[in-house]
C-alpha cells in the first residue's frame, strides 16, 4: 500500500509523525468535538490520494471506537477509497471465546466491526491464543507484527549472562524466538491465575547467570511479572528488568512491579506510558507497504 496521508487522532500524534516520514505522506490530524450530551463530533483534514492510513492508539477502547467509525466515515466521504487502521494495541483480544454462559466473544465482535468499516487493519504483536492468525477471525486483511524482533534488539543490549524469561505457558512461542534472536537462554514459567489481581507463577529450575529480563505481551495489573520477579528473587537472581509490549498498566501497576524488585521497566510505544523506550514506527511503516494476510475465502471458513 502507498499511501498519501497518514490520519491521527491525538492520542498517536507522535507514531504518526513518524510514520508519515518513514512513508514520504502527510500526517493530518482527526479533531474531536464533545458536546454536553457526550456525543463526539469528528473532523479530518483530507488528504490528496485514495488510499490513507488512519492511526488511534486503543487502549482505553470504549470511547475511542466509535470515534474511529466516525473517523472512517469522513475519510470515506472525503473520496478515500482504502483505509488502512494501524491500532498498534489491538484490545479485546483476550476473550476469544464465551469463558461463562452468557458472555460474548469480544474479539470476534471487535474483528466484525472493524472489518467493516476499513479495508486493512495492521497491529503489533496481538495477544493471541486459541486461534494462531487474525485472518481467522477478520474479514478484512490484517499485519500482526511480531513484537520479538523489537523486545530481542532491547535484550541484546543486556549483556551475555542474561536469562530470558516468559511468565507463563502463552508467552513460550515469542520468549523462545526473543532468547534466540538476542542469543541468550530463557525459561517458561507456569501461571496459575486465581483473580483479575492475584496470580502465582512458578518457574523451572534457572541456569547460573547474572540478570534477567522478563518478558510479556500485556502488562495491565503487573501481578504476572510480579509474581514471576518474586520467584526469580528466590532463586537468587538479583537484577530483574521488565520488556513488555503494550503497557496497559492499570493504576498500581508499575509500584507491584518494583515492590516485587524489577529494577528496571521499559515497553513499546503502543501505548502512551512513561516506561516507553522501544519505537514501533519503522516496523509499522514496514507493515504498510508490505502484503497483508488475507482472511479465508468463505467457503474456507
Ligand atoms: C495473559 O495471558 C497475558 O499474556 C499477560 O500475561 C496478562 O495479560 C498480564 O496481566 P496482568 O498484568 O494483569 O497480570
Amino acid at each position: 500500500m502507498r499511501p498519501s496521508s497518514v490520519h491521527y487522532f491525538d492520542d498517536a500524534a507522535d507514531l504518526a509523525r513518524a510514520l508519515a516520514r518513514e512513508l514520504g505522506a502527510s500526517a493530518r490530524p482527526i479533531t474531536v468535538h464533545r458536546f454536553p450530551d457526550g456525543e463526539s463530533r469528528v473532523r479530518v483534514v483530507p488528504g490528496s490520494g485514495r488510499s490513507a492510513v488512519m492511526i488511534r492508539r486503543l487502549d482505553d477502547p470504549n470511547p475511542k471506537l466509535f470515534e474511529l467509525l466516525l473517523a472512517a466515515d469522513a475519510l470515506r466521504q472525503s473520496g478515500v477509497r482504502q483505509i488502512a487502521l494501524i491500532a498498534p494495541y489491538l484490545p479485546y483480544m483476550r476473550q476469544d471465546r464465551s469463558f461463562e454462559p452468557g458472555e460474548s466473544v469480544s474479539q470476534r465482535v471487535l474483528a466484525d466491526l472493524l472489518g467493516r468499516v476499513v479495508d486493512r487493519v495492521v497491529t503489533l504483536e496481538p495477544h493471541l491464543h486459541r486461534i494462531h492468525d487474525l485472518a481467522e477471525v477478520f474479514a478484512c486483511p490484517t499485519i500482526a507484527i511480531p513484537a520479538a524482533p523489537l523486545l530481542a534488539a532491547w535484550c541484546r543490549g543486556r549483556g551475555s549472562r542474561t536469562l530470558i524469561v516468559g511468565p507463563d505457558e502463552e508467552s513460550a512461542p515469542w520468549t523462545r524466538a526473543v532468547a534466540d534472536r538476542a542469543g541468550l537462554p530463557f525459561v517458561v514459567g507456569r501461571k496459575q491465575r486465581v483473580g483479575d489481581r492475584k496470580v502465582r507463577v512458578t518457574l523451572p529450575g534457572l541456569p547460573p547467570v547474572d540478570r534477567a529480563v522478563l518478558i510479556d505481551d500485556i502488562a495491565s495489573t503487573g501481578q504476572t511479572l510480579a509474581a514471576a520477579a518474586r520467584e526469580l528473587k528466590r532463586a537468587g537472581i538479583r537484577q530483574i528488568d521488565a520488556a513488555v509490549v503494550h503497557a496497559i498498566f492499570a493504576k498500581g501497576a508499575a509500584a507491584t512491579l518494583r515492590r516485587a524488585g524489577v529494577r528496571r521497566i521499559v515497553s513499546c510505544d503502543s501505548v502512551v506510558h512513561p516506561t516507553n523506550a522501544i519505537a514501533t514506527a519503522k516496523a509499522l511503516a514496514s507493515a504498510i507497504r508490505g502484503p497483508a494476510s488475507r482472511p479465508p475465502r468463505r467457503s474456507e471458513r
